[in-house]
């Protein structure tokens, strides 16, 4: 069988002035197609450098990611950003919007690069899941004029608008006060249900975590 996500003996060290740093080590788990993870644990555990690895944006020391049974380090990094842009979703802690772009031109930036029917169709797709976070009134604004929560919410837009059945998000709701950060969560988990996506969540809010069908905590770059 093959699973949505599969790590194997996934490990990341690298090495610095004070000589090599283990980031993580020896990470092994699946994830069926469809299913809600959390991943958790303290700052500097190694969550980030683990999602950074899942979707391939990041090369491990050892071991490797299978995504739908493809194992990623296996490609180039053209068919790994090849698979990225036709499966993969991404939301990163820090949004990465790009800041000349408008929230219209952000979201429509995935649609454009898958090309075709995608392409064509891009700015209705983009304009209604924009309307879906709530920012219909904020299309041509660019990302310095919105509030964090609102680049959040493009953010998300922007992962979710080619309808990936692999959503990642790292600390959706880090930088949003809680009424934003419930209602990013909601929409987060109504889309997976709709589209039946398999959403991986890196959270440090327990109630987030709770959520999910599986938690799983790293320590130190371990497993536990
Ligand atoms: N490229 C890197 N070089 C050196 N240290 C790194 C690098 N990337 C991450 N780290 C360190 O690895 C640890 C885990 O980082 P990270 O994955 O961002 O943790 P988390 O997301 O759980 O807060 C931290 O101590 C961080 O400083
Ligand atoms: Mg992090």
């Amino acid at each position: 069988m093959s699973y949505a996500i599969e790590t194997i003996g996934l490990s990341k060290r690298v090495t610095d002035a004070t000589g090599e740093l283990t980031i993580l080590d020896d990470i092994n788990f699946t994830v069926p197609a469809g299913a809600t993870l959390a991943i958790v644990g303290a700052s500097g555990s190694g969550k980030s450098t683990l999602l950074g690895l899942l979707a391939g944006l990041d090369t491990p020391s050892a071991g490797t990611v299978k995504l739908n049974g493809t194992d990623i380090f296996a490609l180039d990094e053209d068919g790994r950003a090849g698979l990225r842009k036709r499966t993969l979703g991404f939301v990163f802690q820090s949004f990465q919007l790009l800041p000349h772009l408008t929230a219209l031109e952000n979201v429509m930036l995935p649609l454009e690069l898958r090309g075709g029917s995608d392409a064509s169709n891009a700015g209705v797709r983009a304009e209604a899941m924009l309307g879906r976070v709530g920012l219909a009134s904020r299309l041509k604004h660019y990302p310095k004029y919105l509030s964090g929560g609102e680049q959040q919410r493009v953010a998300l837009a922007r992962a979710f608008v080619c309808e990936p059945p692999l959503l990642f998000a790292d600390e959706p709701t880090g930088s949003l006060d809680a009424a934003t950060g419930e209602a990013v969560i909601k929409l987060m988990f109504e889309l997976n249900q709709e589209r039946g996506s398999t959403l991986v969540l890196v959270t440090h809010d327990p109630s987030i975590a709770a959520l999910c069908g599986r938690t799983i905590t790293i320590t130190a770059g371990r497993l536990v």
